[in-house]
């Protein structure tokens, strides 16, 4: 398990602003039934965790800059590390009530993801790494699974919602292809926590588009680190900029990439 002060620093600013996450979430049942829902609530609650996190992480690392999801980018004295935060990952799934959701906090140095954490507050998984030092989930060490038949594969993927229409040819198109080819296919729509289960070993293999850096830098070196493979889809290392990521073990990872090329 990794105990380096950094790791150190990033769970700590996830615990507490897991808390909050947590008590807002038993609350957002309550708010179903009326007919106002859930919605500014939720807002209030992703707002309040950002802040909690950009203090946190601040107050420990001063100087380092941000790219906040509500916030925006924050410029820092020290211009060669930047943390890159989603307070609430699975915001649908949150107010919904539906308990897959999670804060992702991931930190560049020198543009390169050298730390990522994922923490989901309603069950308590966490899952960090560091570049170098292997990925864990709670106490336990990550491998990606080992399958190498598509045919078996378990794949996870996002689905662009009503109002990314543009985007819904190329999903249907990419949607069939790998349809066609792997054993099942799920979308459980938190893109952080979607790549620890590539990591993991639950996905053999994920991919989606016009995510943000904030949604998958965590996510990224969690794979790596997991022995996992990872690129944009069209194969480069370009994931953060490009917003397109496409994952799995070294054949899962070939395999599916063609799937979505040839889509
Ligand atoms: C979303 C989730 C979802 C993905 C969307 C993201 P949010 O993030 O990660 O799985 O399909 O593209 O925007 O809005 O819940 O933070
Ligand atoms: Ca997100
Ligand atoms: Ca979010």
């Amino acid at each position: 398990m990794i105990r380096s002060a950094l790791m150190n620093v990033m769970t700590a600013a996830a615990l507490k602003a897991g808390r909050g996450l947590k008590r807002d979430f038993g609350e957002v049942e309550n708010l179903q039934v009326s007919v106002k829902g859930p919605g500014d609530f939720v807002s209030a609650a992703d707002r309040k965790a950002e802040k909690i996190l950009f203090e946190e992480l601040t107050k420990a690392r001063p100087g380092y800059g941000f790219v906040l999801e509500e916030g925006g980018a924050v410029e820092g004295a020290d211009k060669s590390h930047t943390w890159f935060i989603d307070p609430l990952d699975g915001t649908t799934n949150f107010l919904h009530g539906l308990p897959i959701f999670a804060i992702s906090i991931g930190l560049a140095r020198e543009g390169q993801i050298v730390a990522g954490l994922v923490y989901n507050p309603a069950n308590d998984d966490m899952f960090i790494a560091e570049k170098g030092q292997g990925a864990y989930y709670n106490n336990r060490r990550l491998r990606v699974a080992a399958r190498r038949d598509m045919a078996d594969a378990l794949i996870g993927c996002g689905i662009p919602h009503i109002g990314k229409a543009k985007e819904h040819p190329r999903f249907k198109a990419e949607f069939a292809s790998v349809m066609a080819r792997a054993g099942n296919i799920r979308r459980l729509g938190a893109a952080a926590l979607d790549l620890c289960f590539v990591a993991s070993g639950s996905y053999d293999g994920f991919w989606e588009r016009n995510l943000q850096a904030w949604d998958i830098a965590a996510g990224i070196v969690i794979i790596k680190e997991a022995g996992g493979f990872v690129t944009d889809a069209d194969g480069g290392q370009d994931m953060l900029a490009k917003g397109s990521i496409c994952a799995g073990n070294d054949v899962m990872h070939r395999n599916l990439l063609d799937l979505i090329k040839a889509a």
